[in-house]
């Protein structure tokens, strides 16, 4: 069976990386969560304090940092790694989310992440979700899906996964973050979150899993 490249773009919170691990699994590929490494170059410029809008200052600092995707056996996904340290969990906190899509939108940011991604694809047999992966990481993937969902059903869906982590955390705040994130993003000077030409709309507002699942499958299949 022939190996492709699936790329998931969208906005935050569309469900975008749930959609590329079941796929992944099922396909038995690899699956890369784009956005976990903009995370983590975030987190590290916060705890170093980089004055990251500096470029020779940033630059720098990239210089130091090693990302990777380790196997964790318990729950059965892969841990982003930063230096060593896993910081799966770390990556996922409001001040990283508050800053991540600034950092993000810088150039050598950009440049640093999107090397390694293209990496990482080589070989193919991989399912890598973010914003720009059918246009930029990938622009020749052999399927692109392109996830939206209703901005209501978005801020709940995240204030659910937060909320379970952080019960402080209020519905006002995750709204604030999605539209921040998504105005940034879809508004930088390099990449910015677009459709791909050639992408498939999956709106997965009254969708559950499984029927998601099972419509990015079929593409998918149709490829292999
Ligand atoms: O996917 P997630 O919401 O975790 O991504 C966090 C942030 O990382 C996004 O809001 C965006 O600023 C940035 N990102 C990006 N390009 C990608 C993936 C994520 O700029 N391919």
């Amino acid at each position: 069976m022939k190996k492709i490249i699936i790329t998931l773009d969208g906005f935050s919170s569309c469900g975008k990386s749930t959609l590329a691990r079941q796929l992944a699994n099922e396909l038995n590929y690899v699956f890369i969560d784009s956005g976990a490494m903009y995370r983590a170059i975030t987190l590290y410029f916060l705890r170093q304090h980089i004055d990251w809008q500096n470029e020779t200052e940033a630059v720098k600092a990239l210089g130091k940092v090693s990302l990777d995707f380790r196997y964790n056996p318990i729950t059965g996904n892969s841990d982003m790694y930063l230096n060593d340290e896993n910081v799966e969990a770390l990556i996922r906190d409001m001040l990283v989310s508050e800053n991540v899509s600034a950092v993000s939108a810088l150039k050598a940011v950009r440049e640093f992440a999107v090397a390694q991604q293209q990496q990482m694809g080589k070989k193919k047999g991989i399912v890598m979700d973010g914003r720009d992966i059918g246009t930029t990481v990938f622009p020749h993937a052999e399927l692109k899906i392109f996830v939206t969902a209703d901005p209501a059903v978005r801020v709940e869906r995240r204030f659910k996964e937060l909320f379970a982590k952080n019960p402080n955390i209020t519905i006002e705040e995750v709204k604030n973050n999605l539209e921040m994130r998504d105005y940034i993003d879809s508004n930088r000077e390099f990449s910015p979150l677009r459709k791909a030409e050639d992408a498939i709309v999956l709106d997965n507002s009254n969708l559950t899993r499984e029927e998601q699942l099972s419509l990015a499958l079929k593409w998918a299949r149709e490829k292999i």
